[in-house]
């Protein structure tokens, strides 16, 4: 029997349509949440991805700004516009759009974003706050997957989870927010040995490796839910997860599509991250003022 496909485009307008009552209701208590996003370089992809980022802001009613820097840009330059990004009260949600050009270095551009600004969760302090399970900008990608297991009812507790892909941005936060959740987790490397031993004994598969089409029916257990994190480009142009979804979907239980898989969920939760920045402002004047009439 096929897969059930889980339709990520209506779990992310469902919870689109949630944020958008909170983004409302804060604008009417006087604070609209605000996201920058800050992009370097001509990456093709990146720039059709903050597109959409800014787009879904203005259908929730979150205000946003892009600021695009060439290929050429120091990266004191990018560094001064974080440092403005941090102190600006109209901003409560920074991102910066990866990958960046080879001359920066990720880690120390994040690390200037201010903690409590940080909606991708990226900055040391909150995947510390991950690994502790405090997370208050949980990673917007496995914050989608682990919405989508929950909303078409897939139960993590207990299951056996193996997570392809070991970077910073989904697999390893995804392996935590599993393991948050009680599965026993796997991670397998472009390194791991036997990939097919580890990938069929896994309940939940995720895959995030890059890699078009890679994981094929046999690497898969009978209805094993399948999480594809993949957005590849083919020759065709047309595009691809990292799961061969055509004889996968006659194997798994559940499938996520690509597109309409987790693309659409990232950008939801990188909303609901914006929101809860602004909401974490709103809360802190509430209480000064609390504090003041006391
Ligand atoms: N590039 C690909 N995915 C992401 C993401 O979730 N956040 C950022 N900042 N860059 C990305």
């Amino acid at each position: 029997m096929s897969a059930v496909i889980i339709d990520g485009n209506a779990i992310a307008s469902a919870l689109r349509a949630e944020w958008k009552v909170r983004a409302e209701s804060l604008k009417e208590q006087g604070i609209q949440p605000g996201l920058a996003v800050v992009i370097v370089g001509d990456n093709q992809a990146s720039s059709i991805y903050v597109r959409n980022k800014a787009r879904a802001c203005r259908e929730t009613g979150i205000y946003s700004e892009v600021h695009e820097f060439p290929e050429s840009a120091s990266e004191n330059e990018v560094l001064h516009h974080i440092h403005e990004l941090n102190e600006n009260p109209k901003i409560h949600g920074i991102l910066v759009q990866l990958p960046l050009p080879r001359h920066f270095e990720d880690k120390k551009l994040i690390s200037y974003i201010a903690v409590e600004k940080d909606v991708d969760g990226f900055h040391f302090n909150n995947i510390g706050a991950l690994v502790t399970g405090n997370a208050v900008f949980p990673p917007c990608t496995p914050y989608g997957v682990m919405k989508m297991l929950e909303k078409s009812g897939i139960q993590v507790e207990g299951q056996h989870a193996v997570v392809v892909g070991r970077s910073n941005i989904v697999g390893k936060p995804m392996a935590l927010m599993l393991l948050e959740k009680n599965a026993t987790v796997t991670i397998c490397t472009s390194k791991t040995r036997d990939l097919a031993g580890h990938t069929g004994r896994a309940d939940i598969l995720v895959v995030a490796t890059g890699k078009p089409k890679m994981i094929t029916a046999d690497m898969v257990k009978p209805n094993a839910t399948v999480i594809d994190v993949g957005i590849n480009r083919m020759p065709n142009g047309k595009l691809a997860g990292d799961v061969d979804f055509d004889s996968v979907k006659e194997k798994a239980g559940y499938i996520t599509p690509v597109p309409g898989g987790v693309g659409p969920m990232t950008i939801a939760m990188l909303l609901r991250n914006t929101i809860e920045a602004a909401s974490r402002v709103q809360a802190g004047a509430l209480s000064r003022i609390n504090t003041v009439n006391k």
